[in-house]
């Protein structure tokens, strides 16, 4: 826990290296700390000190990221940033999502509670901070303007970019990598009004909602959770989808009060 007069520090999630590689070029560690086997990272961003680390993937990792964050950093809020598949009709790939709601979509407890209720919370969706978000997706519509700017006319050429459209919604979750129309198709049919799937969010949703902690999170759209999903994931994630993170972290913590 910070026991200093100064503001608790803004926290940065991500899965996965390539997804804060950008990221992480744009903040240089002053410090750091090694624990339940994660790098927590800290800097200051724009006069803001900020702790980020990668949680690895799934619930299960996210939620235990998450934890360790809150308890030892007292984090005043989470924001997190990667990428998903694209499951509303519009959520085209190189498009933003600012998560509004999270739902698992591979929670089923009943016939106890009902389908992708969390048991013991009435709750089937977590719903992120209203402020922070707004704040996030304003970020996002003003970092990611001029998409050229960020990455090159030859990556947008060759991953076929437009300018990004920044989508604001209910994304899903769960331990599962979605990849057949088969499956996204069942998920939009169960949850019509799902925008995006990824593996973590909702449960960094449920730990903020225990702690009392604002939470917000943004995904760029990788694929749109059909056949083609893992075709070149890596290399869209490392080379396009961190570059928005950053920028948009970068607009996001100018304007946060320090
Ligand atoms: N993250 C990025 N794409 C995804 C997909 N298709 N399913 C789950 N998580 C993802």
């Amino acid at each position: 826990m910070t026991t200093t007069s100064s503001p608790a520090p803004i926290g940065i999630i991500s899965a996965l290296r390539d997804e804060l590689s950008a990221v992480l070029l744009r903040m240089p560690p002053e410090s750091r700390q090694r624990i339940a086997n994660r790098s927590f990272r800290q800097c200051h961003w724009h006069g803001q000190q900020v702790v980020a680390v990668l949680s690895r993937i799934g619930k299960v990792a996210a939620a235990t990221t998450a934890t360790a964050m809150i308890e030892r950093y007292g984090v005043r809020a989470i924001v997190f940033t990667g990428v998903a598949g694209g499951l509303g009709e519009g959520v085209q790939v190189g498009d933003l999502v600012v998560a509004r709601s999270f739902l698992q979509h591979d929670l089923n407890a009943s016939p106890l509670f009902a389908r992708h209720e969390v048991p013991l919370y009435g709750l089937t969706r977590f719903r992120t901070d209203t402020p922070l978000s707004d704040t996030l997706a304003a970020a996002a519509r003003q970092a990611l303007s001029e998409p050229v700017g960020l990455l090159g006319a030859q990556a947008m050429q060759d991953f076929g970019l437009h300018t990004p459209q920044v989508h604001e919604g209910l994304i899903l979750s769960g331990d599962q990598f979605i990849n057949t129309a088969q499956d996204s198709v069942r998920l939009v049919a169960e949850l019509p009004d799902a925008l995006a799937v990824e593996m973590e969010g909702a449960a960094v949703a449920q730990v903020c909602h225990d702690y009392g902690v604002p939470f917000a999170a943004m995904r760029t759209i990788s694929d749109r959770a059909d056949d083609n999903a893992h075709v070149d994931f890596p290399r869209f994630t490392e080379q396009v989808a961190s570059h928005y993170s950053a920028a948009v972290l970068d607009t996001l913590l100018a304007q946060l009060p320090a």
